[in-house]
């Protein structure tokens, strides 16, 4: 079954158009990777997905599961099963993230308190991860592998379709890397589908991508395997070219 279909999306961000045409498709349970220079889009593709209202759909169109969700909310999207792990998450002062995660669970899976409490622990157990964090207020004073951590621990918890990662390799040290990696690869093998964006194929290295995309000023140049992440590693995005023909040379 079809997860997630991009056709023709244009997108325009304070005035100006930054995708320029996107087309691909996700099937259910694939992970698929995109890859691309700084400022080609990568973030803006993950936002308009998840319905970030900054981003304006010109042209084109999203569909999740069959159905059309261009025009609709981000907390629509989010009930449906679309997760958007952020490459900047935000600080709440005075929640604390034990509260925070039993809300998104009541919200998201109609789980009650006390259960959510016990599911919780047990989640942190799992991934590793240390207890303490949950008294601890949501992402303040967080160092970037604590705040990649608790969106991993958030994102597992709530199980969603289809999650959306963006960068969660950047500014994290080896040890949390490993850790960031596992649960994402616990969430493929459970089912989910995941868009995973990085700059970086170390994350691949735990991972079984189905597809790799290369963006580049706005664009899906090339799509492939893992081949492309070796190439990007060793060439730069050069060796990629705006029409893809310096791969398929
Ligand atoms: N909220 C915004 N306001 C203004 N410009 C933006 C905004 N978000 C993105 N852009 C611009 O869109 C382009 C693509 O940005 P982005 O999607 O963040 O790229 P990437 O994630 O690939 O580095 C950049 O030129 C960036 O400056
Ligand atoms: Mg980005």
């Amino acid at each position: 079954m079809l997860m997630l279909k991009v056709k023709n999306l244009h997108v325009k961000v304070a005035d100006k158009e930054i995708l320029k045409g996107v087309d691909f498709e996700l099937a259910s349970g694939e992970l698929h990777v995109v890859m691309g220079p700084n400022g080609s889009g990568k973030s803006t593709l993950a936002l308009t997905i998840a319905g970030h209202p900054k981003y304006e759909v010109v042209n084109g169109r999203i569909a999740f599961e069959g159905e059309d969700i261009t025009g609709a909310k981000p907390e629509e999207r989010a009930r449906k099963g679309i997760f958007l792990s952020f490459q900047h998450p935000v600080e709440v002062e005075g929640v604390k993230i034990i509260q925070f995660l039993q809300r998104v669970l009541k919200n998201l899976r109609g789980i009650d308190e006390v259960e959510a409490y016990d599911m919780i622990f047990r989640a942190v157990q799992e991934l590793g991860l240390e207890g303490s964090i949950l008294s601890r207020e949501l992402n303040v004073g967080f160092s970037g592998g604590e705040r990649k951590k608790l969106e991993m621990l958030q994102a597992y918890l709530v199980k969603p379709k289809l999650l959306i990662l963006d960068e969660p390799d950047s500014g994290v040290d080896v040890d949390s890397l490993k850790v960031i990696a596992g649960v994402i690869a616990k969430l493929h093998s459970e089912g989910t589908s995941i868009l995973l964006i990085t700059h970086y194929g170390r994350i691949l290295e735990y991972l079984n991508p189905q597809r790799v995309h290369v963006l580049k000023d706005g664009k899906l140049v090339v799509s492939g395997g893992m081949e492309l992440v070796k190439l990007i590693e060793e060439k730069g995005f050069a060796a990629v070219d705006a029409d893809g023909t310096a791969v398929k040379a």
